[in-house]
């Protein structure tokens, strides 16, 4: 049966390449896929949304990463780089009184690395509380609206809930005060008390210097089916089992560590993504979050993504076509997954690959310097613009004030 299923990707990957080899014949151009057929919506934010940045004293932001600069590369950058766009942004005014949206820049995740880089978000209620007191008392916007029309980025593990683990996390809930405000988060999960409606998801940061500077020649044949590189099991956080990623990814290790057809494994080798550019399929299954960044490396490097995480909201879905560009496999799928990636027939890899081959799609994944229309950057602009107008009614209610005691005693002490 392995052997069998083997030869069968070898055919497969013959079939690819001639249609592959056929598809460049019969067009030289590249495909323009547009509209519900799969392309990103690309409008252009400039001229329909007006955003004022709060001036906060460094503490607040310059200064984390004067102290840390491993929050420059780490997958939660997206509250520096953003920060730093809307500085230069054409988006922005310096005129409040004209704004559409107010953004506060606060580097909650930056605030506190352990020694092996991992955000520890303990004070970040603190901090984040410490700079809506700041703005609340020296401009009279957030009072206005109760923080409605101002938004925030907080690309921690579970957003605004602050902690990174999913049950502390769902305990302490979204931070009280910024249950009226916009909330921009890399955090995404339908029905989940850290997901609020009317949230952005966005992508996790992927250094795009990184990325480019790892590109191979498009053409090169893809000779991998699966790949995946990451841990299947958690033994120190999670030694009973079951309990991270859900058993998802113990499941994909105990069906298919000898199959052929899957290179999966534990070890994380220097061709990280060049293998993801020889791939034809990249799994990325749930962690201890839905998300993970071999969702936005997928995409860049052209590599299928195989999502596995129930319940998860993508990055941008409102934009991005991640039904076309994807295939979701349920968790409880998982020991079918031989089956259900062997039986995609080569034309619909084809398409997919065709549409991931898209610029536009690499685009939307990553926040790149300088920024570029239709990047990350403008897609969190467009969710913003496609916001607007604010309804007045659900804007100014006057009978709903915020409670700036409520929530953990811990989080009102001074940050
Ligand atoms: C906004 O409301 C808070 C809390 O009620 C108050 O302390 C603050 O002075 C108000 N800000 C302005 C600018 O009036
Ligand atoms: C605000 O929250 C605190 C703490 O939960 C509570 O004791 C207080 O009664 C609340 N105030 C109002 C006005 O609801």
């Amino acid at each position: 049966m392995r052997n069998w299923n083997f030869l069968g990707f070898l055919y497969l990957a013959f079939i690819l390449r001639m249609e592959a080899l056929k598809f460049h014949k019969n067009d030289q151009h590249t495909e323009r896929i547009s509209g519900s057929a799969g392309d990103v919506l690309e409008d252009n934010p400039v001229g329909r949304l007006k955003v004022f940045v709060y001036e906060l004293p460094s503490k607040y932001n310059k200064k984390t990463v004067q102290r840390d600069s491993r929050c420059l590369n780490h997958m939660f950058a997206a509250e520096i780089y953003m920060h730093r766009f809307l500085l230069s942004s054409l988006v922005r005014t310096l005129n409040p009184e004209e704004a559409d949206w107010f953004y506060t820049p606060v580097y909650t995740t930056c605030e506190y690395l352990t020694p092996h880089g991992h955000p520890l978000p303990f004070n970040s209620p603190r901090m984040m509380r410490s700079a809506l007191q700041l703005i609340a008392s020296s401009w009279p916007y957030w009072n206005r609206t109760q923080g409605a029309d101002h938004f925030f980025i907080v690309p921690h593990d579970f957003g605004a809930c602050f902690h990174f683990q999913e049950e502390k996390a769902i305990e302490r809930g979204i931070l009280p005060l910024l249950q009226r405000a916009t909330l921009v988060q890399t955090f995404g999960q339908r029905n989940h008390v850290c997901l609020k409606d009317g949230s952005i998801t966005i992508p996790p940061y992927a250094p795009p210097q990184k990325i480019q500077s790892h590109l191979i020649p498009p053409d090169t044949p893809r000779s991998i089916f699966v790949y995946f590189r990451g841990l299947f099991y958690d033994d120190r956080n999670d030694p009973e089992g079951g309990y991270y990623a859900r058993g998802a990814r113990a499941a994909v290790w105990e069906n298919f560590k000898d199959n052929p057809l899957f290179d999966i494994s534990t070890d994380h080798p220097t061709t990280y993504y060049e293998d993801m550019q020889r791939a034809i399929f990249c799994l990325c299954p749930l962690g201890w979050a839905p998300w993970s960044p071999r969702l936005v490396e997928a995409v860049v490097f052209g590599c299928i993504p195989i999502i596995i995480a129930d319940d998860i909201v993508l990055p941008f879905a409102d934009a991005i076509p991640w039904e076309d560009i994807g295939l979701f496999v349920a968790e409880k799928d998982v020991p079918y997954l031989d089956n259900i990636l062997t039986s995609v027939p080569p034309k619909e890899i084809l398409r997919k690959q065709r549409l991931l081959a898209n610029p536009s799609m690499k685009q939307a994944m990553l926040f790149l310097q300088p920024s570029q229309p239709g990047d990350a950057f403008h897609q969190i602009l467009n969710g913003l613009a496609r916001k607007l107008p604010h309804h007045h009614k659900t804007i100014y209610r006057d009978n709903d004030v915020l409670n700036w005691t409520a929530g953990p005693v811990g989080d009102l002490k001074p940050w």
